[in-house]
C-alpha cells in the first residue's frame, strides 16, 4: 500500500489564516455568552511577603451587582493549582508570597463591577522580609531544591593546566510572554455535576485534573476544550489553571456560567515569566582556542514556588554545551526562591539561558586570542570521537558544520567581517557589530513520561474526515501540519480534513503542547490512527474487488487498485454498508529515550534541531540605540512538513528572541511590585524592529536515520535562540568603542545598558 498525493512538504497556509486576518476566528472571548453569565475578577495581595491577619470582604459582597465572593475557605477539594510540587494555592490563606497573589474571586454581573468590587476588600497584613533578588536568596539560602551538578572529568585541573584562561559573568533577564490573547476561561455547569470548561491553555488535561482536584470531583466530571489560543509561548502551560480553577469554582458554587478574562496588567502581574539567570564561567583552552576545561555556575530566580523550575533549570544545564565538545566540565545549577510571581515555561524552557552563556564564552576566547569568533566556534564543534555531551548522550546527527559553511558563504560573512572592522576604525559615532551563533536544541520532554500523544480520526460515509488530537493550536501551525499528515495517508487534499477543538473527552491524558514536540508526537499519533483506517479500507477493497491489499493506493481523492480508480467517498460508503469501522484512535510514545536525573546522565533527546544565524547591528554611541541591519538564518527542519509554517516559526522565534535580549525589561520595585505591567513600560518588538534585510532559508537535511514523522524536525522553540547572534553583535559593537579588550554585556541590552557598557570602556 502506498500513496502519492503530496501533502507533505507543501507550503500550505495556516488553517485559520484567513479567519484570523478577517477577525472571524473564534477565541474564547468571542463565544456568545449564555444568559446568567457571571464575570469574575481576582482580589490580589498588595504585599510581596506577609502574614494575613484578617480579611474582611463585606464591602466586596455588598457592592451592587456582585453575586458571590469566594476565597480559600470555600474550596472543598485541594487549594492547589501547581503542576508538580503542590505549592501554588489557588487563593492565599495564611500567608502571601508574592505581590499580586490571588486572595479571592468576585463574581458579578459585569467585568467592570467585579473589578471595582475586588478593590474594596480590607486585608490586614503583618509584613515579612521579602526576598526579591538572586543575591538576597543566596544570602538567605532560599533554595527550591538542592544544587544540581552535572560533570565529566576534572574541570579544575584541566583549566589550571591550560595555556589560556578566561572567566566572566553574564546575567539574563526575565521575559513576559505577551501573548495577544490574555489568560481566559469560560466555565459552564452542566447536568449530573459535570462541567464544561473553555480554557486558553496549552495543557487541557492538566486544567481538567487541576479543576477536578480543586472541586473535589473525579476527572470524568470535567471537560476542557480549546479550539485555539492567541499565543501561549509557554505562558499557558501551567499558568492557565489559576484562571480556569477560579472560574470553575464559581460555576460550581453558583450553578451559573462563569467567565474570567484577565486584564493585561493583571495578566502580567499575576502570571509567571521567563527565569532570570545570573551565571559565571571559567574556561581553560589552548592557543587554537580549543576548550580543555570549563566550569559554569548558574543561579536562577524561580519566584515563589516550584512550578516547572526543576525541568527548566535542567534544560539550561542540557544546553550549556550547545554545539561544543567540553571534555572536562562541571555545571552547577542553583534554583532560588524569591517573593515574586513563580517563573514558568517560556519558549526554549531554560535552553536559551544556558546557550547564551557558552556562546559568550566562544566570543571571549576569540577576543583573548585575537581570532575570528567563527573559527573558535568551528574548532570546538562536536566531531567524530568528540561527540558525547556532558550528560552522556551521543550526538549522532550533527548538522552544524555544513549549515555554518553554507550560511557563511551565502551571507558573505568574511568580507563583511573585514568591512565592519574598517567601518569601526573610521566611524566614532556609529559602531557596527557582526556575530554568528548556532543552535543545537534537544527535542523531547526531559520528563520521560510526557513523551506520549493520542489522536482520534473519524471518516464519515461521504468520505469527509474529522481530525482530533491532544495537541493545542496556539498559532504555531500544529493543526495544519497534523491535517496534512492525515490527508497524506488518505490521499486527500488537506481541505478535506476538518480539524476540531482539542477536548479532554475526545483524547484523554494528554501532555502539554510544549517542548516543540507538538507535531512530532501528535502528528505520529494521528498518522497511526489514519493508517489503521486506511488499512481497514485496503483490506475491504482487496476482498470486495479481488485484488492484493498491498496494491491498494490512496491517490488524489481516489482509491486505486487493479486498473480502477474509485472515488474515496464511494469506498467509504461501501465500507460503511459492509459494517467496517471508519473511526480509530492512535497512540504514540517516543522510543529510545531515558534519563537518570539523580546522576544527570542519559540520552533524554530523540534528536537535536539545528540552525545558525548571523546578525549585523548598528549602534549609536551617543544614545545607545541599536538597529538590526541584516540577519541571515539557515535552519534545519529535517524534511519540513510545511515550509511556510516553518519559515514563520523561524522568523517569529527570532524576533521574540531579540525582544528577550534587547528591549524587554521586566522590573520589580523594592516592594516586589512589578513596575512594567503594560505595553507603555514593557517594550516588545514590533514590525519595525525586524531587520532591514532578513534572509531566512531552510537547510535541506540529509538525515535519513531520524525516527520522526516523515523525517521532519520540531521547529517551535529552537529559532528563538538564533537571536543570541543579535546580542553577540551588540556586544561586538560595544567592544568597538575604546580599546580595553573584552567587554561584558548583560541581557536585556536596552539602550541604557548599552550606553553604560560603552561609557565604561
Ligand atoms: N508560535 C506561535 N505563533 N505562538 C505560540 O504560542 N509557542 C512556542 C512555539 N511557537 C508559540 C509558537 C512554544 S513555547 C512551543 S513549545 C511550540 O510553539 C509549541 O508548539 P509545537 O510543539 O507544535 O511546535
Ligand atoms: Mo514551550 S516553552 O515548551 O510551551
Amino acid at each position: 500500500m502506498s500513496n502519492k498525493t503530496d501533502m507533505i512538504g507543501k507550503p500550505i497556509q495556516h488553517e485559520s489564516a484567513l479567519a484570523q486576518v478577517t477577525g472571524q476566528a473564534i477565541y474564547i472571548d468571542d463565544m456568545p455568552e449564555l444568559p446568567q453569565t457571571l464575570h469574575l475578577a481576582f482580589g490580589r495581595s498588595d504585599k510581596a511577603h506577609a502574614k494575613i491577619l484578617s480579611m474582611d470582604l463585606a464591602k466586596v459582597r455588598e457592592f451592587p451587582g456582585v453575586a458571590a465572593v469566594f476565597c480559600a475557605s470555600d474550596i472543598i477539594g485541594k487549594n492547589d493549582v501547581s503542576p508538580v510540587a503542590g505549592d501554588d494555592p489557588l487563593f492565599a490563606s495564611e500567608k502571601v508570597i508574592y505581590h499580586g497573589q490571588a486572595l479571592f474571586v468576585v463574581a458579578a454581573n459585569s467585568r467592570i463591577i467585579a473589578r471595582k468590587a475586588a478593590n474594596l476588600a480590607s486585608v490586614e497584613y503583618q509584613e515579612l522580609p521579602a526576598i526579591l533578588t538572586i543575591s538576597q536568596a543566596k544570602d538567605a539560602g532560599a533554595r527550591l531544591e538542592v544544587c544540581q551538578i552535572m560533570r565529566r572529568g576534572d574541570a579544575t585541573k584541566s583549566i589550571a593546566n591550560s595555556a589560556h584562561q578566561v572567566s566572566g559573568n553574564l546575567s539574563t533577564g526575565a521575559q513576559d510572554h505577551f501573548y495577544l490573547e490574555g489568560q481566559i476561561t469560560y466555565a459552564l455547569p452542566l447536568e449530573d455535576g459535570q462541567m464544561k470548561v473553555f480554557s486558553s491553555t496549552q495543557h487541557p488535561s492538566e486544567v481538567q485534573m487541576g479543576i477536578a482536584h480543586v472541586l473535589g470531583l473525579p476527572s470524568n466530571k470535567v471537560m476542557v476544550e480549546i479550539r485555539r489560543m492567541g499565543g501561549g509561548f509557554g505562558g499557558k502551560e501551567t499558568q492557565a489553571l489559576l484562571i480556569a480553577a477560579a472560574a470553575a469554582l464559581v460555576a460550581d458554587k453558583t450553578g451559573r456560567p462563569a467567565k474570567l478574562c484577565l486584564d493585561r496588567d493583571d495578566d502580567m502581574i499575576m502570571t509567571g515569566k521567563r527565569h532570570g539567570f545570573e551565571m559565571s564561567y571559567e574556561i581553560g583552552f589552548d592557543e587554537n582556542g580549543l576548550i580543555a576545561g570549563a566550569k559554569f555556575d548558574l543561579a536562577s530566580d524561580c519566584g515563589c514556588s516550584m512550578d516547572l523550575s526543576a525541568a527548566i533549570n535542567d534544560r539550561a544545564m542540557f544546553h550549556l554545551d550547545n554545539a561544543y565538545f567540553l571534555p572536562n566540565v562541571i555545571i552547577r545549577s542553583e534554583r532560588f526562591r524569591t517573593n515574586k510571581v513563580s517563573a514558568t515555561a517560556f519558549r526554549g524552557f531554560g535552553g536559551p539561558q544556558g546557550m547564551i552563556l557558552i556562546e559568550r564564552v566562544m566570543d571571549h576566547i576569540a577576543n583573548e586570542l585575537g581570532l575570528d569568533p567563527l573559527i573558535v566556534r568551528q574548532r570546538n564543534f562536536y566531531a567524530k570521537g568528540r561527540d558525547i555531551t556532558p550528560y552522556g548522550q551521543q550526538v549522532t546527527d550533527f548538522e552544524l558544520p555544513e549549515i555554518v559553511e553554507q550560511l557563511v558563504t551565502s551571507s558573505d560573512y568574511s568580507k563583511r567581517y573585514a568591512e565592519i572592522s574598517n567601518w569601526n576604525e573610521q566611524n566614532q559615532n556609529i559602531k557596527r557589530g557582526l556575530n554568528l551563533s548556532v543552535v543545537k536544541f534537544g527535542i523531547s520532554f526531559t520528563t520521560g513520561f510526557l513523551n506520549q500523544a493520542g489522536a482520534l480520526v473519524h471518516v464519515y460515509r461521504d468520505g469527509s474526515v474529522v481530525l482530533n488530537h491532544g495537541g493545542t493550536e496556539m498559532g504555531q501551525g500544529l493543526f495544519v501540519k497534523v491535517a496534512q499528515i492525515v490527508a497524506q495517508v488518505f490521499g486527500l487534499d488537506v481541505s478535506q480534513i476538518q480539524v476540531t477543538a482539542t477536548a479532554t473527552d475526545k483524547v484523554p491524558n494528554t501532555s502539554a503542547t510544549a517542548a516543540s514536540s507538538g507535531s512530532d508526537l501528535n502528528g505520529m499519533a494521528a498518522k497511526i490512527a489514519a493508517e489503521t483506517i486506511s488499512q481497514r479500507l485496503a483490506k475491504f477493497v482487496a476482498k470486495k474487488f479481488n485484488c492484493d491489499k498491498d496494491q491498494v493506493e490512496f491517490i488524489d481523492g481516489k482509491v486505486c487498485f487493479n486498473d480502477q480508480k474509485v472515488p474515496f467517498s464511494e469506498i467509504t460508503d461501501l465500507a460503511y454498508l459492509a459494517r467496517i469501522s471508519l473511526s480509530s484512535t492512535g497512540f504514540y510514545a517516543t522510543p529510545d529515550i531515558f534519563y537518570d536525573r539523580t546522576k544527570h546522565q542519559g540520552s533524554p533527546f530523540l534528536y537535536y534541531a539545528y540552525g545558525a544565524a548571523i546578525s549585523e547591528v548598528e549602534l549609536d554611541v551617543m544614545t545607545g540605540e541599536a538597529r538590526l541591519r541584516r540577519v541571515d538564518i539557515l535552519h534545519s527542519c529535517g524534511k519540513s512538513l510545511n515550509p511556510a509554517i516553518d519559515l514563520g516559526q523561524i522568523e517569529g522565534g527570532f524576533v521574540q528572541g531579540i525582544g528577550w535580549l534587547g528591549n524587554e525589561e521586566v522590573c520589580f520595585d523594592d516592594k516586589g511590585r512589578l513596575t512594567t505591567h503594560a505595553p507603555s513600560t514593557y517594550k516588545i518588538p514590533t514590525a519595525s524592529d525586524r531587520p532591514d534585510h532578513f534572509n531566512i532559508a531552510l537547510f535541506d537535511s540529509e538525515d535519513t536515520e531520524i525516527k520522526t514523522v516523515y523525517r521532519s524536525k520540531a521547529v517551535g522553540e529552537p529559532p528563538f535562540m538564533l537571536a543570541i547572534s543579535y546580542h553577540g553583535a551588540l556586544r561586538a559593537a560595544v567592544e568597538a568603542v575604546g580599546n580595553d579588550g573584552f567587554t561584558e554585556l548583560n541581557a536585556p541590552a536596552t539602550p541604557e545598558t548599552l550606553l553604560r557598557a560603552m561609557t565604561a570602556r
